[in-house]
């Protein structure tokens, strides 16, 4: 492929203060999310060459705190005959450290010409910077029973002394987890259909993710075919002798536009974090496009890594990584305002990247509803609808930035007198989470930098503000 020049991403107008980017070119899914050797891996899907998707490498970067990086050299580049195609390259997977060594599990994507076909491939690094490909791959053939184009994104974890790989397949129109199993991350067998959709759960699950936390078992993927869905997380339980994952509660782990191909692993304290891609497909209902930045040379970033904990009703919580309070500074605070048919500018040292954290007494308070208005000037806003009365909450980005669209909604659980939310904004990424983290919504807009007012509007009523906290967030990318 054509080398375009990308070289001058650095300091141009969208890149972000403190969400993950690659360091230039087109970035999609995070992959091999781990804790390695004392220091966070981050690999993504990567085009170094372009600023749109294609002929899929592996980026690579490293951090001791997941916010300020250091770019690696390229892991995986396609170039084996397994692996290389302009179109195909090698997509996603994940990593597992084992006998001291850093080991990926990745899909390589070709098409000799009788369409394309997926099969599952492996390499290994001693140093966790260099990586050297199996020669024996592809470690699993493509069966006969799958859709060729869609078996991908290996997902591997160890429970005692076996290891698991969960992919994702389309057979017969129907997404499917496949459960497969190996005792020496080289020969795999194939254990049972972990989950299949029939018919309400897609035509293909992207990106599948297995973990337990809090005792309970989570399997989470991106399905294609559900319209507005962008991630899904089902909670239950996977029994290890038969390979059968039964579910009994179904959830979005983010409602917002910009969430997608999750990938989780556990950190050296202990944690459960899950990385998303910050953007979505072409085939999805509300897509417009990926945004502007392109004609920088770069496009796509990561959401915020978030913490996963899971609750006795089976709901699915992600709250951002303590690390980013480090980022914070220039607090301004406001505490017990009665707001009534009035607007209230929010105090804020950057009404562009900041961190908010909002407490509403839904008791002491009258009104049914709120509006958060955000990032606005020049006559553009994204505003975002709190309605008591209806149980639910939307984004609407028709008016932000004059190239975003749509609006976003979901329902809100509304079980505690008080209702908190807080939002996470950079030059881009707009991330509004809410009760307790259980309802979000993530997105992106272009907003300029002088669009920088954000309030609190009530029509009707009184609402009881018991706090509002902001602080500018600092730069570390
Ligand atoms: C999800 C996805 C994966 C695939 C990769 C290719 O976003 O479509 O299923 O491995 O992207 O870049």
């Amino acid at each position: 492929m054509e080398n375009k020049d990308i070289s001058k991403v650095v300091d141009t107008k969208w890149r972000q203060k403190y969400h993950f980017m690659g360091e230039n070119g087109w970035i999609n899914d995070p992959n091999g999310l781990i804790y390695f050797r004392g220091k966070y891996h981050f690999f993504y899907q990567y085009n170094p060459h372009d600023a749109f998707w294609g002929e899929m490498h592996w980026g690579h970067a490293v951090s001791k705190d997941m916010l300020h990086w250091e770019y690696l050299p390229i892991a995986l580049t396609p170039d084996k005959d397994y692996d290389h195609h302009p179109k195909g390259g090698c997509f996603s997977g994940s990593a597992i450290e084992h006998e001291g060594k850093l080991w990926v599990f990745y899909t390589g994507t070709i098409n000799e010409g009788n369409g394309f076909v997926q099969h599952q491939c492996l390499a290994y690094s001693e140093d966790g910077v260099n990586f050297q490909k199996y020669a024996g791959n592809p470690i699993i053939e493509q069966p006969s029973w799958v859709e060729p184009a869609f078996f991908r994104d290996p997902k591997v974890w160890k429970k005692e002394e076996v290891f698991y790989m969960v992919l994702g397949a389309n057979i017969k129109e129907n997404g499917q987890a496949l459960l497969y199993k190996s005792t020496n991350l080289f020969d795999w067998e194939f254990v049972n259909f972990m989950c299949e959709s029939n018919g309400e759960l897609g035509f293909m699950f992207e990106c599948p993710d297995f973990f337990t936390v809090d005792g309970k078992d989570a399997l989470i993927f991106s399905p294609m075919g559900l319209k507005n869905r962008t991630s899904l997380n089902l909670i239950g339980n996977l029994n290890y002798e038969t390979g059968k994952f039964i579910w009994n509660s179904i959830n979005e782990t983010d409602w917002g536009h910009e969430y997608y191909a999750p990938q989780s692993f556990e950190d050296n304290k202990g944690r459960r974090i899950l990385v998303a891609w910050a953007n979505s497909w072409d085939w999805m209902p509300f897509w417009k496009d990926w945004g502007p930045t392109y004609k920088d040379g770069w496009c796509g970033h990561f959401n915020v890594p978030r913490v996963a904990h899971i609750d006795a009703k089976n709901r699915l919580s992600v709250e951002p990584i303590e690390e980013l309070k480090q980022l914070r500074s220039d607090k301004k605070q406001l505490q017990h305002v009665s707001l009534s048919n009035q607007k209230l500018e929010i105090p804020m040292e950057d009404g562009c990247i900041y961190d908010m954290e909002l407490m509403i007494n839904r008791k002491k308070s009258t009104a049914k509803n709120f509006e958060l208005h955000l990032r606005k000037g020049q006559g553009k806003e994204t505003v975002v609808k709190i309605d008591f009365a209806n149980q639910c909450m939307s984004v609407n980005k028709e008016n932000s930035d004059g190239w975003s669209k749509g609006e976003s909604k979901s329902p809100l659980y509304m079980d505690n007198d008080l209702f908190d939310m807080r939002i996470l904004s950079d030059t881009i990424s707009i991330e509004i989470f809410a009760e307790n983290y259980f309802t979000n919504h993530s997105h992106n807009i272009y907003a300029d930098e002088n669009q920088n007012i954000n309030y609190i509007y009530v029509e009707n009523g009184v609402l009881e503000i018991e706090k509002l906290v902001t602080y500018k967030m600092n730069n570390c990318m």
